[in-house]
């Protein structure tokens, strides 16, 4: 189970080395990726199990089970939670890249992830916000560490690495998808509410029950893990700097051409550079998810409160409308991909792409205003989330899996984890401010529900409208990376 433990730094540029292992695996890709997909699509099953029904449970009223918290304050925690859970990937990233590599990393931090689940399930407070910090800790190790070896898995030159990518990001939603359906099912459900009773236990247990769900999840995909734990030899170990470039690294030549790399010490001009237009590309990418994250805050508790979770006489829990973002990625991820390849060269560069997700999510979370001042006359239809969802995908699927490869690609070798921290802190900081623009979301008042969208509907358009200003000069930047 042990492998090689180091990897030095140009067998992994060049990605020299025993080259059954460049293929085999879903779709023609990797070995490799097959680990990776499932390793990820379970952890993401917990992650997203657990906080399709976070809000719900902790704004439920306690004879209910829940823990009768106000909306203000179920969002702030929903806030610093789901900033954390990213926020540690810096040094997660830092420890895979520095000690240990990613795959030790994953195996880690998979195990402390299930914990986190396993404690949740009881029922106290000290066990609910104890099970949040252990989660929180080990997403940090296992989130960005798993999609570096997904990066790790391609050649630099291997033009299959974004659709490796999208492939990966299809079996985190397949995850996301599935969640909802279970947890929500076992925390929400009248069905499994009057099961416990029968055998004796108390009804408002079942929150616990949905928490425990994603534990089981996450056991599941460190399973697989394990079992394929080798597959993984040379693409999950840590990279080491050879002597020699060590040595250069006292006296480095100044760089000419912008996609010259360094190995060790300081960076060129051309790599400062490409860290510039990540810098600028996270910035965007944190209002994009401050907005998209009301998916799991103010969206989902108007889908509980203000939604009729009927349709045509068939009656559905609250949470599963959290699966309908998950399966719209699974259905369109391959027309993307289509349409990328068909437009070949001509696709618009990652940065138009970006702008692009922002106009289609600002399209989409519009779509609430006149859903939130319907609600001033009674429940409404969930047709409307149902669409909002999917215009707020197609904007994802223009930035998030785009994203991933793009700092894959922008990031010198040996800060590849370092980076992938970066871009998971920008998502973090988004998902922080989408728990306070959620603390303003008022459920009885339809005006200043309105106000709130549409304010998020501006942000996000105006955003996307200086992207597309600002394309051009972001792609200088990035040097030959599209
Ligand atoms: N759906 C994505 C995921 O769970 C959301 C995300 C994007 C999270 C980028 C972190 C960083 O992976």
């Amino acid at each position: 189970m042990t492998g090689s433990q180091e990897i030095d730094a140009d067998a992994l540029a060049n990605n020299a080395g025993p080259d059954a292992r460049l293929s085999g695996g879903l779709g023609g890709h990797p070995r490799g990726l097959n680990v990776l997909f499932f390793t990820e699509m379970w952890e993401r099953f917990s992650y997203y199990g657990m906080r399709a029904i976070l809000v719900l449970f902790m704004v439920a009223p306690v004879v209910n089970g829940g823990l009768g918290f106000s909306m203000a304050k179920a969002s702030t925690i929903y806030a610093w939670y789901t900033m954390c859970v990213y926020l540690t990937s810096i040094p997660g990233g830092y420890i895979a890249d520095k000690l240990i590599g990613p795959r030790k990393a994953v195996l880690i931090g998979g195990t402390v992830i299930a914990l986190g689940h396993f404690t949740m399930a009881f029922q106290s407070l000290p066990a609910f916000y104890g099970g949040m910090i252990i989660i929180v800790l080990g997403t940090g190790l296992l989130k960005p560490n798993i999609s570096t070896m997904v990066g790790r898995l391609y050649p630099a030159s291997d033009r299959r690495r974004d659709a490796g990518f999208s492939i990966f990001y299809m079996g985190i939603n397949l995850g996301a998808t599935l969640s909802p359906l279970v947890c929500g099912t076992l925390a929400q459900g009248a069905g499994f509410k009057t099961f416990l009773k029968q055998i004796g236990m108390q009804p408002e247990s079942s929150w616990h029950f949905g928490f425990a769900a994603a534990g089981v999840g996450m056991c599941l995909g460190l399973i697989h893990l394990l079992a394929q734990y080798k597959v993984l030899d040379g693409i999950g170990d840590k990279i080491v700097l050879k002597a020699k470039e060590k040595s250069a690294s006292q006296d480095p030549e100044p760089a000419a051409d912008s996609d010259q790399v360094s190995t060790a010490g300081a960076l060129t001009e051309g790599e400062q550079s490409k860290l510039w237009a990540c810098a600028i590309l996270f910035a965007f990418n944190i209002l994009f998810w401050a907005v998209y994250e009301q998916g799991g805050s103010s969206l989902n508790v108007f889908a509980d409160r203000l939604t009729e979770t009927s349709i045509l006489g068939f009656h559905f829990e609250s949470s599963w409308l959290q699966a309908l973002q998950p399966i719209y990625v699974i259905a369109l991820a391959p027309v993307f991909s289509w349409i990328w390849i068909k437009m070949g060269e001509k696709q618009p560069a990652s940065p138009a792409k970006f702008a692009l997700g922002l106009a289609f999510l600002s399209l989409g979370i519009l779509i609430m205003v006149p859903a939130a001042l319907m609600s001033a006359q009674g429940k409404v239809s969930a047709l409307f989330l149902i669409t909002v969802y999917f215009v707020e995908t197609l904007g994802e699927l223009c930035l998030s899996p785009i994203g991933l490869s793009t700092v894959t690609k922008l990031a010198p070798a040996r800060f590849q984890s370092l980076l992938m921290g970066g871009w998971f802190v920008s998502n973090s900081i988004g998902n922080f401010l989408a728990g306070l623009l959620s603390s303003l979301f008022k459920s009885d008042s339809s005006t200043e529900m309105a106000v709130l969208f549409g304010s998020m509907a501006g942000a996000a358009f105006c955003a996307a409208a200086l992207l597309f200003v600002l394309t051009p000069k972001i792609r200088t930047l990035m040097g030959s990376v599209r």
